[in-house]
C-alpha cells in the first residue's frame, strides 16, 4: 500500500508543481525535500530518512539540471545524476516504489522518427551522460522502479524557456531563434499529474508496470515556433522573432536536434491522456500573465 510519497527536489520547477497538487490526494501523505533538507549525494542521510518517515514511494524530481555549466562541472553532475541515485536506489530498495525522472537528452538526436522507450541511447552530453547512467544504476539496484523520461520542461516556476522568452519579448525588438532542433514541450504540471494518477494506479492493483517510459506533450514545434506561439498568446507584439540554425547559436553542451518522444506506452499502461502542447502551453500563461 502507498501511503507516504517523497518528492525529492520539491524546490524545483517540477517538484513545485506537485505540490500545488497535493491538496487534491488527500489518501496520500506528501513530503516534500530538497537539497537543504535532504542532501541524495548523502546515502547515510538518505536510507535514515526512508526509514524514520515510512516512506512507501519516491518521486525523485532533483537533479543537476545545468546543461552547458555541465560541460565544466561533470563531476559534480555526474554526483547528483548518477551517484544519488544510486544511493536512492540502495536505500530504498524492497522498503519504496521510485519513480525517476529521466531526459531525452539521453538520445543523440539522429532519429527522424519519435523515440520508443527500447530505442538505443547515446548522449552527447555531460548532462546527457550522467543522467542516462543514472537510469541505469536504478535499474541495477531497482528493476521495479519506473524511470519516465521527458524533454523541454516548462512551469510558472523555476527558470526555463518561456519565461525567458516572456521577458526577452518585452525587453527587445528582435530575438533569434533556433529552428532546425525539434522536439515538443512538457508543461510540468502536466506531467506531475501524470505520475499521481500513476501512482494511483498502482494504489488500485495494477501490477507489472515498471520500467521506462516517455511523457512530453503531444505534438511537434522548433524553439523557433514555439517562441511564437509564446508571443502569440502572451499578446507580445513589438518583438519580431528571426529563425536561425544550430550553427549560428553555439553552446557547451551539444542538444538533440531531435527529441520528440513516443508517448504510446505510458498512454496505453497506466490510460492517461496526455494533452496537446499549445493548449497546456496557454494554461501555464494564464498563470504567467
Ligand atoms: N528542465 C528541463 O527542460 C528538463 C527536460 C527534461 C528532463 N528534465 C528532468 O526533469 C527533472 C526535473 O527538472 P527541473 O527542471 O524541475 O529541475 P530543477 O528546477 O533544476 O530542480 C531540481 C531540484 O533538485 C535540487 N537538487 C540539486 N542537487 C540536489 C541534491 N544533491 N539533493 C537534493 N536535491 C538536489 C535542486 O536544488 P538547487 O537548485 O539548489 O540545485 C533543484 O531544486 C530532472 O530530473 C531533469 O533532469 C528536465
Amino acid at each position: 500500500m502507498i501511503k507516504n510519497i517523497l518528492i525529492t527536489g520539491a524546490n524545483g520547477q517540477l517538484g513545485h508543481e506537485f505540490r500545488d497538487l497535493y491538496s487534491k490526494y488527500r489518501d496520500f501523505n506528501f513530503i516534500s525535500t530538497d537539497i537543504d533538507s535532504l542532501d541524495l549525494t548523502d546515502k547515510k542521510e538518505i536510507s535514515a530518512f526512508i526509514e524514520k518517515n515510512k516512506i512507501d514511494c519516491i518521486v525523485n524530481c532533483a537533479a543537476y539540471t545545468a546543461v552547458d555549466k555541465a560541460e565544466d562541472e561533470a563531476e559534480l553532475c555526474y554526483r547528483v545524476n548518477r551517484d544519488a541515485v544510486g544511493n536512492l536506489a540502495e536505500s530504498a530498495r524492497v522498503k519504496a516504489l521510485i519513480i525517476h525522472i529521466s531526459t531525452d537528452y539521453v538520445f543523440d538526436g539522429k532519429s527522424v522518427t519519435p523515440y520508443i522507450e527500447t530505442d538505443a541511447t547515446n548522449p552527447q552530453s555531460v548532462y546527457g551522460k550522467s543522467k542516462c547512467e543514472g537510469e541505469e544504476i536504478l535499474l541495477k539496484y531497482c528493476p521495479e522502479s519506473i524511470i519516465i523520461r521527458t524533454a523541454w520542461l516548462y512551469s510558472t516556476y523555476g527558470n526555463n524557456f518561456v519565461k525567458t522568452m516572456l521577458r526577452l519579448g518585452k525587453e527587445r525588438q528582435d530575438l533569434n531563434v533556433v529552428y532546425d532542433q525539434k522536439g515538443t514541450p512538457t508543461y510540468a504540471a502536466d506531467l506531475a499529474q501524470a505520475v499521481l494518477d500513476i501512482i494511483s494506479c498502482i494504489e488500485k492493483g495494477l501490477s507489472n508496470y515498471s520500467g521506462i517510459y516517455h511523457y512530453s506533450n503531444e505534438g511537434v514545434t522548433t524553439w523557433f515556433d514555439f517562441t511564437e506561439k509564446i508571443f502569440q498568446l502572451a499578446g507580445i507584439k513589438n518583438c519580431t522573432v528571426h529563425p536561425i540554425t544550430t550553427d549560428k547559436y553555439p553552446t557547451k553542451a551539444v542538444r538533440p536536434m531531435y527529441s520528440v518522444l513516443n508517448k504510446t506506452k505510458i498512454r496505453e499502461t497506466f490510460n492517461i491522456s496526455v494533452p496537446e502542447w499549445e493548449n497546456s502551453l496557454e494554461k501555464c500563461l494564464g498563470f504567467l500573465n
